[in-house]
C-alpha cells in the first residue's frame, strides 16, 4: 500500500512511522508512506496556504489552490483508491471502516488545519472524510497517525503472528477478552485455572464467554449491531 500525506507540518508526522510496527511495516516493504509539504505548492514568497473567510467569521481557511496542484500531481502519477479528508465532522472510524481501507493500493490523506479547508477541496477532490472521535484536535495530523496505525496493522505480513489482528478488540464487535503471562500465582493472584488446563476446546469457550461479557458490561452498544 502507498500512503500520501499531505500536510503543513510534516516534521509533526514523520517519528511515529519511524519507530513501532509501522516501521516494520516500511522496512518489509509492505507500505510506502510519502510526505508532501503543501507550502511547497504555494506560489508566492511567503508560502501561504490560509486565507481569511469570505462572510467574516473567526478563523483561517486552507486555500484551495496549493491543495489542488499537490492532489493533481498525485492523481497525474497513479490511482488513488481513495482520497480522505481527516475532520471531526468526518464518518467516525472504526475497525469495519480500517479492515475495507487496509485491502487498498494507494490512498492519499489530506491534514486539515485551522478552521479547516475551503468546501470546494471537499467538494471537488475528497472521496472519504474520517474523524478519529467526537473531539477537536488542533490538525488533522494525529488523526492520521491514529489512522494509518489501524489501517497498516492489518496489512497481511505486517504482523509476525498472522492471526493477531484477527483477534483484537472490535473484530467480531466484540471486545478481547482478559490474557495473562507468566507468573501463573503472582503475590497469590491467581491465573484462571481453564487457562493452564491445556485444554483447547475449554479455553476457547472460556475467552469466548469472557468476550462477550466484557463487551455486555462496558460496550453493549456492539451487541446491538
Ligand atoms: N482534525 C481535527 N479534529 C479531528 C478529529 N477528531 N478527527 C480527525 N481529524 C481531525
Amino acid at each position: 500500500m502507498r500512503i500520501d500525506i499531505i500536510t503543513v507540518l510534516p516534521e509533526l508526522l514523520k517519528s511515529p512511522f519511524e519507530a513501532s510496527i509501522m516501521k516494520r511495516a516500511i522496512e518489509k516493504g509492505l507500505v510506502e508512506i510519502h510526505f508532501h509539504n503543501l507550502r511547497d505548492y504555494t506560489k508566492d514568497k511567503r508560502k501561504t496556504v490560509d486565507d481569511y473567510q469570505f462572510g467574516g467569521g473567526a478563523g483561517m481557511v486552507m486555500m484551495i489552490e496549493p491543495i489542488d496542484l499537490c492532489i493533481s500531481k498525485l492523481k497525474s502519477e497513479r490511482h488513488y483508491d481513495e482520497i480522505i479528508y481527516m475532520t471531526p465532522d468526518g464518518e467516525t472510524l472504526n475497525q469495519k471502516m480500517a479492515n475495507s481501507i487496509s485491502l487498498y493500493e494507494n490512498i492519499i490523506i489530506l491534514c486539515g488545519h485551522y478552521k479547516g479547508v475551503d468546501q470546494r477541496v471537499r467538494d471537488q477532490f475528497i472521496t472519504k472524510e474520517i474523524s478519529i472521535g467526537d473531539y477537536v484536535l488542533s490538525g488533522g495530523e494525529i488523526g492520521a497517525i491514529v489512522f494509518c496505525d489501524a489501517i497498516i496493522r492489518l496489512i497481511p505480513g505486517v504482523l509476525s503472528d498472522e492471526t493477531s489482528a484477527l483477534t483484537d478488540s472490535f473484530q467480531d464487535n466484540l471486545l478481547s477478552p482478559p490474557i495473562y503471562t507468566r507468573p501463573a500465582d503472582y503475590k497469590g493472584w491467581k491465573v484462571p485455572e481453564v487457562l493452564l488446563s491445556g485444554h483447547f476446546a475449554n479455553i476457547e469457550k472460556w475467552r469466548e464467554d469472557k468476550a462477550y461479557e466484557h463487551t455486555k458490561n462496558r460496550r453493549p452498544d456492539l451487541l446491538d449491531n
